[in-house]
């Protein structure tokens, strides 16, 4: 790193920590997403096209037209991605049809439903998990390995919901591990709070990847509307479950799913939203403040979720 990355990176982690209230948390600094072309040659886990190939060698591997500026088609990448044994995660939309009508948010506030114990919550959240896990079951393949159900208090006051699972959390079946992990971790402990006192989830349980047309590197992509729509109802259930007196959705997928909302998350952010009357607060996902680190944008996250920890009567750790 030179000096002036050096400088930059200290910077950074002095305006983080004062930011989100925490000092004594490490900072993961955000790295390039995009290798340099050439120079890379990725690790056999962040290639795992379905058959398990192996390295990939982004520039040599893949025989191309000069002219070519589109993507590769997936088999001139892998023959095995060409014809896997069974559905893969980055063809679920394939699998089933791609205009599909998303299932309507159930109808009904959560607190007019036949209440439900704190006490008998761990069991019916574990129940829902196996039932998922066998509905989806069909779906996994050596992109998506498992399903990534959720993690938490199953009676937390307070939900996260995100988009899916990326590949640190397909490797360890936990929500948010990866980098944008790290930095929800710090987000919720700025609260006063742990990740074993909230729940995580997310809208899709099962990762979605496409090859980069550029490096042939499998990367983490949005899920189709289509796998939202086999995904969705599994979310649904488990916040009927777990009921929390809060949800915060980090990034637009989550508004968007659990509000019906077709506005954008700049203009919502910070905006008290319901869900089935329970209040909704929409932020940024960390992996968007990642991207677009500046003080502005952790300033407002961190304004929305003091708004949150007001709602629940929480005081930051800082203010104790
Ligand atoms: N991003 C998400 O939205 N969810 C995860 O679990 C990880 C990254």
């Amino acid at each position: 790193m030179d000096t002036l990355a050096a400088q930059h990176a200290g910077r950074l982690m002095l305006e983080t920590d004062a930011a989100f209230g925490v000092r004594e948390v490490p900072l993961v600094l955000p790295k390039p997403a995009v290798p340099v072309p050439g120079k890379y040659v990725a690790r056999k886990e962040e290639n795992a096209f379905p058959g398990g190939q192996g390295a990939y060698r982004p520039a040599t591997s893949v025989p191309r037209d000069p002219k070519m500026t589109a993507a590769p088609p997936l088999e001139a990448l892998s023959p095995a991605a060409a014809k896997p044994s069974r559905p893969t995660a980055n063809r679920q939309g394939v699998d089933i049809p791609r205009s599909v009508k998303l299932p309507p948010i159930p109808e009904g506030r959560l607190d007019a439903l036949e209440p439900i114990s704190d006490a008998d919550k761990p069991r019916l959240l574990a129940e829902l998990q196996q039932e998922t896990v066998t509905a989806l079951a069909p779906y996994i393949s050596d992109i998506a390995t498992r399903v990534v159900f959720g993690s938490g208090d199953p009676a937390a006051k307070l939900m996260f919901v995100g988009e899916g699972p990326g590949i640190e959390e397909d490797k360890t079946g936990v929500p948010f591990v990866g980098r944008s992990g790290q930095l929800l971790d710090k987000m919720i402990i700025a609260m006063g709070l742990s990740r074993q006192t909230v729940y995580v989830g997310n809208v899709v349980k099962l990762r979605a990847a496409e090859a980069d047309p550029d490096s042939g590197r499998l990367r983490d992509r949005p899920p189709t509307p289509a796998e939202v729509a086999l995904n969705i109802p599994w979310l649904h259930k488990q916040i009927e479950i777990i009921r929390p007196r809060v949800i915060v959705t980090l990034g637009a997928p989550a508004l968007k799913y659990l509000t019906g909302t077709a506005e954008g998350i700049s203009l919502l952010r910070g905006t008290w939203m319901t869900y089935r009357g329970v209040p909704l607060m929409p932020t940024y996902h960390p992996s968007f403040l990642l991207r677009a680190y500046t003080p502005e944008n952790r300033a407002k996250v961190w304004g929305d979720l003091q708004q949150v920890m007001a709602k629940l009567g929480l005081k930051s750790p800082a203010q104790k």
